[in-house]
């Protein structure tokens, strides 16, 4: 298979970003269709955001293992290896499946700092069939990186991954 992805998306404006966020979704479901291993299509989506969104240090899944998460497939700097569901924003979302979208992690209580150059962050759940399969979290060095439309795209991206993949 060749795959070539789009370089770095425009995120500029609020229209500019609602148009990469449909070619993100777009590019996950072309590069993922044909292949349905958990762990190459982690590992494959957690690449292409990296790679093609702007201003991230930090992209990839932390895997849910009974009360606690597993770091997964990522790109970025050397991560913390495990959270238990009670610490930090990846931690509020498998408690409570509900994405996290967090301006400032400094003002957020029990934030777990892996990488002092992180700032902002999102997380998201990743559920299959009512089952917590684990978290994808997005770190950037800038303030408030993400907004109402990064939330909805990757929400849509990451739907695409759920969608396209056997779960164990
Ligand atoms: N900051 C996260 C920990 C994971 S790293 O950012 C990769 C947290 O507070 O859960």
């Amino acid at each position: 298979m060749s795959f070539e992805p789009s370089d770095t998306l425009d995120m500029s404006s609020p229209a500019a970003k609602r148009a990469s966020y449909a070619l993100l979704v777009e590019q996950a479901r072309a590069l993922l269709t044909g292949e349905r291993d958990w762990l190459a299509n982690m590992a494959q989506f957690s690449a292409l955001v990296f790679q093609t969104v702007p201003g991230l240090n930090w992209a990839g899944f932390y895997l849910a293992r009974g009360e606690e998460l597993v770091v997964g497939p990522f790109q970025g700097k050397v991560a913390c290896v495990r959270i238990p569901f009670e610490r930090g924003v990846c931690g509020a979302c498998a408690r409570t499946r509900e994405v996290q979208r967090v301006e400032d992690v400094h003002a957020f209580a029990g934030h777990i700092a892996c990488d002092s150059a992180s700032n902002s962050e999102l997380v998201l759940p990743v559920v299959h069939d009512g089952r917590l399969v684990g978290v994808f979290d997005l770190d950037s060095p800038e303030f408030a990186r993400f907004g109402a439309e990064d939330q909805t795209g990757f929400e849509a991206a990451v739907q695409v991954l759920v969608e396209a993949t056997d779960w164990p």
